[in-house]
């Protein structure tokens, strides 16, 4: 009998016996035109390919699963390919962060529920790795990343650009006219320029640098760009590489353990990764039983120094990331922060995947001891506005603002935001806040990332390019400007962001964490015992099953009865 760690290889249940079921599950696969011998004692490697269409970022990733194939067969193992929803960032409505958890899900279930003994999950797109750990993590059989890359980096003219980054900055311009009709549509078509993820360190680049973080691909997988040969070279490697992680038996909840989600926060604090990752990497962690709070973020933010100068808090694309030697070079820079002996899916401790790594451009990869900033990318905020926490990314803020006092203009929703936000008599100064409410997880609902709130073109006239901005909304890993996110709880909950109107004075001070609405607490007290919900926005299906269980942004936004 097959030998898996000790244990009978899992495929085996739904292959060997002499019932009628054994013998028409092996018929039924024999229509697929196997012969007999893929039954023997061969590990069978589903590949989870979040390919589509319908998301640009992956569509690649066809390509990829026939080199993670080739890989497989090759170590001997039974290379079968499966699909699951994919979530394009860019189409998707209202917002993909609405369908993460049924991703996870799809994952999950059509991994315990088919006869496979290791999997080699493709993602790309922000949401399509987190959902993938996620699944794979509850469903806990050997599991490995193979990213699809970031795409080339945008070229226009003689400019480069970067994803939602630069395209922001442009649209200020055609904005307020400093880019022409016929300068925009020439943008549209070279800004993404091939296949991959977007190529800034927005949510996509961070969530798979950290999949790599975590030690769930293999060293220097996460930032090879798309298009290049060695994308394709380390699938077949991925592919070769999870059939012996079968016969070790090396599960997810063997890598990912509390030590490697704090490796991952670390990392994320020095490539100065997205906002959205402490949901991300909250919510995976809380599929194998490990909660990550808010203040573990904070805390590790204050000791780790940024040095990864990519947009949106720096200079340079992916591109120049992986050439710069990408995050195996941040991880040997950082090797003291890190917990440096942790297993990996290459069988090897961190420490020793990192030993060929080099830094090639310091102008990219700075040393930690000559940071672009001294602390991490992302801090945490606490205060009567936000007593469960919110987050910002101070290295994409305006040092200017990072302590700020200042008045409230209030919009009560999205919609209102996008009705007013270009209104030329609109009564907001360089000073004001801009506050949005209801657009958490429940309010939105679905958490979009509406929280780079526009600015007001009565302030870009002014040659004004950022406020601070705050809402319980996420952002795009892309943005940038002092902005407030996840705040907890939420308006639509009863959260103290609820109360808040236009002229009341709130303030943001980063260096003390503090986010304060500067109110008496009798008058806020009285204002929150007014909050009555609003009504739900989906009574049925997957929307209702969303809301009924969603968890709040300090505690990852997974189904509190996926969580272990
Ligand atoms: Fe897919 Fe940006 S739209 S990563």
């Amino acid at each position: 009998m097959p030998e898996n760690g000790g244990k009978k290889l899992r495929s085996q249940e739904w292959w060997i016996g002499s019932s009628y079921e054994h013998f028409a599950r092996r018929a039924w696969f024999r229509a697929e035109g196997f012969g007999p011998e893929v039954f023997q004692n061969k590990p069978v490697i589903g590949i989870c390919n979040s390919w589509s269409e319908l998301n640009n970022c992956n569509m690649h990733l066809r390509m990829v699963a026939e080199a993670v194939k080739r890989g497989v067969w090759a170590a001997g193992g039974v290379a079968l390919e499966f699909p699951t929803i994919s979530l394009g960032e860019m189409f998707m409505r209202p917002t993909t962060m609405l369908y993460r958890n049924l991703m996870a899900m799809d994952v999950e279930e059509s991994i315990r529920a088919n006869p496979i003994d290791g999997v080699v999950l493709l993602c790309g797109c922000d949401k399509t790795t987190p959902a993938q750990l996620m699944g794979a993590a509850s469903a806990d059989i050997p599991a490995i990343v193979v990213p699809g890359g970031p795409m080339l980096s945008g070229q226009w003219r003689d400019r480069r650009l970067g994803s939602g980054t630069d395209g922001r900055k442009l649209f200020d311009l055609f904005r307020t006219g400093q880019v022409t009709e016929e300068e925009w549509s020439e943008i549209e078509g070279c800004i993404s320029r091939s296949a991959g993820h977007c190529t800034v360190m927005g949510t996509a680049s961070t969530m798979t640098s950290l999949a790599e973080a975590l030690g769930m691909t293999l060293t220097g997988c996460a930032n090879i760009p798309a298009p290049d040969s060695r994308r394709l070279s380390i699938a077949e490697a991925s592919g070769r590489r999870i059939v012996d992680m079968v016969r070790e038996d090396l599960r997810p909840s063997r890598i990912m353990t509390r030590e490697a989600f704090e490796n991952a926060i670390t990392v994320d604090m020095a490539i100065g990764g997205s906002t959205n990752a402490v949901v991300h990497l909250i919510a995976i962690a809380g599929r194998l039983g490990i909660r990550l709070a808010l203040k573990d973020f904070d805390a590790i933010s204050r000791r780790t120094p940024y040095i990864a100068n990519v947009k949106p808090s720096g200079e340079f694309l992916m591109e120049d990331f992986f050439y710069a030697g990408g995050l195996p070079a941040v991880m040997k820079e950082i090797l003291p922060l890190l917990h440096g002996d942790l297993l990996t899916v290459t069988g090897k401790s961190m420490r020793e995947n990192l030993e060929q790594a080099v830094a090639h451009r310091r102008d990219v990869i700075r040393t930690a001891a000559e940071p672009l900033n001294p602390q991490g990318g992302t801090v945490i905020l606490y205060g009567n506005l936000a007593p469960d926490g919110a987050v910002l990314k101070q290295t994409a803020a305006s040092r200017r603002l990072l302590e700020h006092r200042g008045r409230a203009y209030v919009f009560e929703n999205y919609q209102q935001m996008r009705v007013e936000i270009d209104r030329e008599d609109l009564p907001v100064d360089e000073n004001t806040v801009l506050l949005m409410k209801n657009c958490g997880p429940k309010g939105a609902p679905g958490f979009p990332e509406w929280g780079h709130i526009p600015m007001p073109k009565v302030l870009l006239k002014r040659n004004i390019d950022d406020v601070v901005r705050i809402s319980d909304a996420r952002m795009s890993g892309t943005s940038f400007g002092t902005v407030v996110l996840h705040v907890a709880p939420e308006a639509a909950i009863g959260g103290p962001l609820g109360v808040v109107r236009t002229g009341d004075e709130i303030k943001l001070d980063v260096a003390s964490r503090q986010l304060e609405l500067c109110i008496a607490d009798d008058e806020i007290k009285a204002r929150l015992a007014q909050f009555t919900p609003p009504a739900p926005q989906y009574t049925r299906g997957y929307g209702r099953l969303f809301l009924e269980h969603v968890t709040q942004a300090n505690l990852g936004c997974d189904f509190d009865f996926l969580m272990k």
